[in-house]
């Protein structure tokens, strides 16, 4: 498929290093360590494209990846990883606001929680930020595996329940494979295909 695809593009540290066209992207966002970088390797099938680590705060840098097609997916640095220096939190701010706040390409938000901690105050920042720029969000309840079956749908239901409508909400693990269908059905639809 088409998600398999994805090539590495380029980082950027800064606006004027965005891609200069008009292809659409889906961006990957949510907070430091909640498992974006893993959730994209797994959606494309590509065990090493996106750098990953337990280490929270590995992607510090914009990371755009190209698909066949014409189209683009997007990992974002994690936000709220408490042991980097204030002076670095704001730099990794202004980045990913000045991705999000103009970037006409956008045309969804994969929004990543970690399903045993879903909620926290950035990712309420977050979807009230997407509603303002009237962007789709799909939140994925990732590292699933982490839960028994009964625990899932409890914390489902309870992201569901804050949420409305205003977002998707599924399971997913990037270990277990867990929903991959169900994001991808979810990317493919805002793309077009
Ligand atoms: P930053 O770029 O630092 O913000 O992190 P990230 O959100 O990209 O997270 P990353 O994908 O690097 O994953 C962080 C840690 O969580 C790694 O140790 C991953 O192996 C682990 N992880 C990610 N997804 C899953 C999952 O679905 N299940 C389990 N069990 N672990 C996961
Ligand atoms: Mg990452």
């Amino acid at each position: 498929g088409l998600m398999q695809s994805a090539q590495f593009v380029l980082s950027a540290a800064r606006k004027g290093q965005f891609p200069a066209d008009e292809l659409p992207e889906v961006a990957f966002v949510g907070r430091s360590n909640a498992g974006k970088s893993s959730a994209l390797n797994r959606l494309t099938g590509q065990r090493n494209l996106a750098r990953t680590s337990k280490t929270p705060g590995r992607t510090q840098l914009i990371n755009f990846f190209e698909l066949d097609g014409g189209s683009r997916l997007v990992d974002l640095p994690g936000y709220g990883y408490a042991k980097v220096p204030p002076a670095v939190k704001e730099k990794w701010a202004r980045l990913i606001e000045s991705y999000l706040q103009a970037r006409p390409n956008l045309v969804g938000i994969i929004h990543i929680m970690d399903i045993r901690h879903p909620m926290k105050p950035f990712d309420e920042q977050m979807l009230e930020f997407a509603a303002a720029i009237d962007c789709p969000v799909h939140i994925l309840l990732t590292k699933a595996d982490k839960l028994k079956r009964g625990q899932q749908g409890k914390q489902r239901q309870l992201v569901r329940n804050a949420v409305g409508d205003a977002a998707g909400v599924q399971l997913f693990s990037a270990e277990s494979g867990q929903g991959v269908d169900e994001a991808r059905a979810v990317i493919a639809g805002w793309l077009g295909w």
